[in-house]
């Protein structure tokens, strides 16, 4: 993979990423519109901030170009159906990063998880103790409404679905700020750190029978499970498969009604994580099966994140299929 070119609004981080990749300055854009109309490129890489998601992929569609995009697919529920809108009508092909499917933790899990028969329910728990301003990498995600869902909660939903092998039926539950809960901003330790909503806890309701739990937070003060050290406890028929941040896979199972512990070997890949991502987008290009997060299924997982910000708004059980259908007949 080359790069034939690089967009960036903000002169300085262009210069910098341009010096690293040795790309001419001719090759520099800070104006999207002018790098799409004068750039020959095969395909084109998307990792802005959510809301500007949409904006290139109207771009990129125009020109013809296939996407590999960082999630989430948009910063709401209308640029998320316009840009699956976009994506099908311009015949272009898009891939969603949802990296977190492929690290070796994760692979070793779904190898547990195989060999204990059918999955009954699966618990995923995230937390970060982000409680000063700034400590979650760009401003932006301290800013934005719905933070922790739309940054962080799309990569668990997305897990979940690949855990459980289900997609969401319906969600319920909350996200909240525990400052604003109380009456204001300060008024939970770490709580000037964000403006929107810190702290999450949804059920989903899977098509294939199984259900899952999703317990979000950024402003953990005692155990925490950052990104890559993310807890997931999967409950099936022959026992529990069970990851914490230790990166330890465990299956937990009775024998004679004693507990057995056994820790299962790790698994390795050549591509893992991130890189996975370019790898199985060029493997499509060239001919290859579609990767499992295609736009077409992975606007499931968007779907999900969507309605669990429905769900708590309207303090309801929403149906995520069934919002997904609506949008995508209109
Ligand atoms: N998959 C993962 O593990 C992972 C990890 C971090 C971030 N992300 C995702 O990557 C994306 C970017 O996040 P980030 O933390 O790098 O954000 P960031 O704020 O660091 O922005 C990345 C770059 O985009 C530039 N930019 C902003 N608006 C632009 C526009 N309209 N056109 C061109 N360039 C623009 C910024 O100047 C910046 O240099 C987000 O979608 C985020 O969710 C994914």
């Amino acid at each position: 993979m080359e790069f034939a070119a690089l967009v960036d609004v903000n002169a300085e981080a262009l210069q910098t990423a341009g010096e690293k990749l040795g790309l001419p300055a001719s090759a520099l854009f800070t104006d999207p519109q002018k790098a799409f109309e004068s750039v020959e490129a095969d395909f084109c890489c998307i990792v802005t901030p959510p809301q500007f998601h949409r904006g290139a992929v109207e771009l990129a569609a125009a020109r013809g170009l296939d996407i590999l995009s960082e999630k989430p697919i948009a910063a709401t529920w209308d640029d998320t159906v316009s840009v699956y809108k976009t994506v099908k009508q311009a015949g272009v092909r898009m891939l969603v990063t949802q990296n977190y499917r492929y690290t070796p933790r994760i692979l070793t899990l779904k190898k547990a998880i195989a060999q204990l028969g059918q999955v009954n329910y699966a618990v995923g728990r995230y937390a970060s103790d982000y409680r000063v301003r700034g400590s979650w990498g760009a401003e932006f995600r301290h800013t934005m409404p719905h933070s922790l869902l739309v940054e962080g909660g799309i990569h668990h939903f997305d897990q979940l679905r690949n855990l459980t092998n289900g997609d969401a039926e319906t969600i319920s539950g909350y996200e909240w700020h525990p400052g604003f809960v109380r009456g204001a901003q300060g008024g939970f330790g770490g709580g000037d750190s964000f403006e929107g909503e810190p702290c999450a806890l949804f059920v989903m309701q899977m098509h294939n029978g199984t259900f899952a739990h999703y317990e979000g937070n950024n402003l953990a003060s005692g155990k925490t499970n950052s990104w890559h050290g993310e807890a997931y406890r999967v409950e099936c028929e022959g026992g529990a498969a069970i990851l914490d941040s230790d990166h330890k896979v465990w299956i937990l199972s009775r024998e004679n009604g004693e507990l057995k512990e056994r820790e299962i070997e790790p698994v390795m890949v050549e591509f893992a994580g991130h890189s996975a991502m370019p790898q199985q987008f060029l493997d499509w290009l060239e001919g290859g099966e579609a990767p499992p997060t295609i736009l077409d299924d992975n606007i499931k997982s968007n779907a999900t994140l969507f309605a669990a910000i429905t769900a708590s708004e309207e303090k309801r059980v929403v149906n995520v299929r069934e919002m997904l259908e609506s949008a995508l007949e209109k």
